[in-house]
């Protein structure tokens, strides 16, 4: 990703592409859905689809325009523009190095269930229970988690990330269509009726400061957000290619692909549980628990079940891949290693930390940091607290120091700004109000000072 040569994206549509698939990935198929239903259903998507244009808008223009703008990725682009701020490019590479560890223990549980599939097991995996007692267990979660961080290491290692990207273009409308497919196969399921519509009719009743609070930590982290991933790309776009366009293609892909997991998953919980609603707050297990139980009932299912498995663990891999890549070529250029060396510190540190995320579900489960289990606080740690703090400090530094003009004319260089009055009053005013408000809430829920 990040070569010694600057090199740029042969166009608009292949810079669309690249964006996009490091957007989409656990986040928008594993991570949303389970939101979503925790947090109200239409209320918490309508929440989030408000948050996309505006605030995601925003901030995804700010950080690919500073991008383009420095030709820089993220430790570089806010020093050359300001030194005091090269602090925020810091910062924002500390977050992928928490979330990788973490995101890879979720990819170890994904290729298990492909590994099901393969076999043949997926009516077991239907079974009630069978998550947790699998993600309970002492070993075996740990043996999944690191053939997935391996496969990662190993890429990342040998660089062959032009290939990915090549299967990516084929794996990804795939994954489209299936997602499809099955999302209208679950509406037909009896008792799914009532899954979509507490998915897309926002109840007002169960409105809260936490809904907002989920939805933009769920935003940062979908759009791959708040950690200069996106300078980074930004800084391979050429100065023709339209870039506000491209933002909202990017935003129309990620959204995109969030909604249609939320609707395959969903009404699914509604169609198995019996009416249950409680079912709903199950958290990070939800796909896992929910998918089977619909791969057990569509006929052939246990092969949609593989295919789609297969699907999801090229797109986290994709993911982590980036993930992986981001840290390593930071540790390169600061500590001047080789790519291998590099490589396998990552790779060790995130065993390391990956190991109390997955124990965290079954022998540490009564070990916990501030009353949430492992995984649960690296998760809330970046996404909740970390992310939006690099953000604020994103909108004060575009908002007040080079001010949201500068951003402005890079935009233009290709084409008329058409929201650029929008876009200058959410960095300066907006976005950091809210941020605020939005974090000081959620550490002090987050801690159980305050409930909300
Ligand atoms: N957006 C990715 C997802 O939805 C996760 C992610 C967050 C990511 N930050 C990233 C991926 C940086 C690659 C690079 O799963």
């Amino acid at each position: 990703m990040m070569s010694e040569k600057r090199s740029s994206f042969t166009g608009r549509i292949g810079f669309v592409l690249a964006a996009a698939g490091s957007a989409v990935g656990l986040g928008n198929i594993w991570r949303f859905p389970y939101l979503a239903a925790k947090y109200g259903g239409g209320i918490f998507l309508l929440v989030y689809l408000i948050l996309a244009v505006t605030f995601g808008f925003a901030l995804m223009i700010a950080e690919i325009a500073l991008g383009r703008k420095t030709g820089l990725s993220t430790i570089g682009a806010y020093a050359k523009l300001d030194k005091r701020f090269g602090f925020i490019g810091i910062l924002g590479a500390v977050i992928p190095a928490i979330i990788l560890p973490y995101y890879s223990v979720i990819g170890g549980w994904v290729t298990k269930y492909l590994a099901i599939y393969l076999t043949g097991q997926g009516h077991g995996a239907a079974a009630d229970g069978f998550f947790d007692t699998f993600i309970g267990k002492p070993v075996e979660p740990l043996i999944w988690f690191l053939v997935y961080i391996g496969l990662t290491a190993i890429v990342v290692m040998f660089g062959v990330e032009k290939g990915v990207e090549k299967v990516s273009k084929i794996m990804m409308p795939i994954l489209v269509v299936l997602t499809l497919f099955i999302a209208v196969y679950t509406m037909f399921i009896p008792g799914a009726m009532d899954g979509v519509l507490y998915y897309i009719t926002p109840d007002f009743s169960k409105f809260s400061v936490t809904t907002v609070l989920a939805a933009m930590g769920q935003l940062f982290y979908s759009m791959s957000l708040a950690m200069g991933i996106m300078i980074t790309y930004g800084s391979y776009m050429k100065k023709e290619d339209d870039l506000e366009r491209s933002v909202r293609h990017i935003e129309l892909f990620d959204t995109g692909i969030a909604f249609l997991a939320g609707m395959m998953v969903i009404p699914g919980v509604f169609a198995f549980s019996g009416g249950d609603e409680s079912a709903l707050g199950q958290g990070p297990g939800l796909m896992f628990v929910t998918l089977p139980k619909v791969f057990d009932y569509i006929p052939g299912g246990g092969i949609i079940g593989f295919v789609f498995f297969l699907l999801v663990l090229f797109a986290a891999l994709t993911s982590s891949i980036s993930l992986m890549e981001t840290i390593v070529s930071v540790i390169m250029d600061k500590f001047k290693l080789g790519r291998k060396v590099s490589c396998l510190i990552v790779f060790a540190f995130s065993v390391l930390l990956g190991i109390p995320s997955s124990l965290g579900n079954g022998i540490w489960k009564d070990i916990t940091l501030f009353g949430m289990d492992f995984l649960t606080f690296f998760d809330f740690a970046s996404n909740s607290v970390l992310m939006p703090i690099v953000a604020f400090f994103t909108c004060i530094f575009v908002g007040f120091v080079i001010k949201p003009q500068s951003l402005i004319d890079e935009v233009e260089i290709s084409s008329p700004f058409k929201s650029k009055r929008l876009f200058a009053v959410i960095i300066k005013y907006v976005a950091p109000v809210c941020i605020i408000l939005i974090l000081v809430s959620s550490v002090l829920n987050g801690l159980n000072i305050i409930s909300i």
